[in-house]
């Protein structure tokens, strides 16, 4: 009884003061998969990042919207999502890369992927985009 009540007050204390960095934790590994996502699998910035004359991502310009040229029955320019695409709130953002449609409804054109991330990945790819400087007008 003794042994069970102190592991539970031990536990208690322990918990108390592990939960707000356990979440920070959380956040911070949220960005940093969200970083691995973008720049690792998706590679949103293969469109979406201005290249510079070698046609290497323009890295100081990450995710601030590009001309990608292309055949004129596509899209031809990738507009910027650093600090989250203009008009989307969060939660709108997440729904878009879960569904790949916009919060009025409508779909970007190709060649804009229409991904269909897991609830968890949209929201790493979101929080990382989320921290990403905007681009200036
Ligand atoms: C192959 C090129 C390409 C890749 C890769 C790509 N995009 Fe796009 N994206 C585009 C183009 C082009 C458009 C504009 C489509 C249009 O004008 O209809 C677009 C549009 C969008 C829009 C719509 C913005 C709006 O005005 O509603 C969002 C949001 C978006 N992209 C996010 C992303 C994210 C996040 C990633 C990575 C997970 C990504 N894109 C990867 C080319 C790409």
């Amino acid at each position: 009884m003794q042994k069970t009540m102190f592991a539970s007050a031990a536990l208690a204390s322990l918990s108390a003061c592990a939960q707000p960095e356990t979440a920070e934790l959380t956040e911070v590994a949220q960005i940093e998969r969200g970083d691995y996502l973008v720049n690792g699998v998706v590679l949103c910035g293969d469109c979406h990042t201005p290249r510079l004359e070698n046609m290497a991502l323009d890295e100081t310009r990450e995710l601030h919207g590009a001309d990608i040229g292309g055949p004129p029955t596509m899209a031809t320019y990738a507009p910027p999502l650093a600090g989250l695409p203009a008009d989307y709130n969060d939660e709108q953002f997440i729904a878009f890369l879960q569904t790949g449609v916009r919060p009025d409804g409508s779909q970007p054109r190709p060649p804009m992927p229409p991904y269909r991330l897991n609830e968890a990945d949209a929201r790493a790819v979101a929080a990382y985009i989320a921290t990403l400087p905007r681009a200036e007008n």
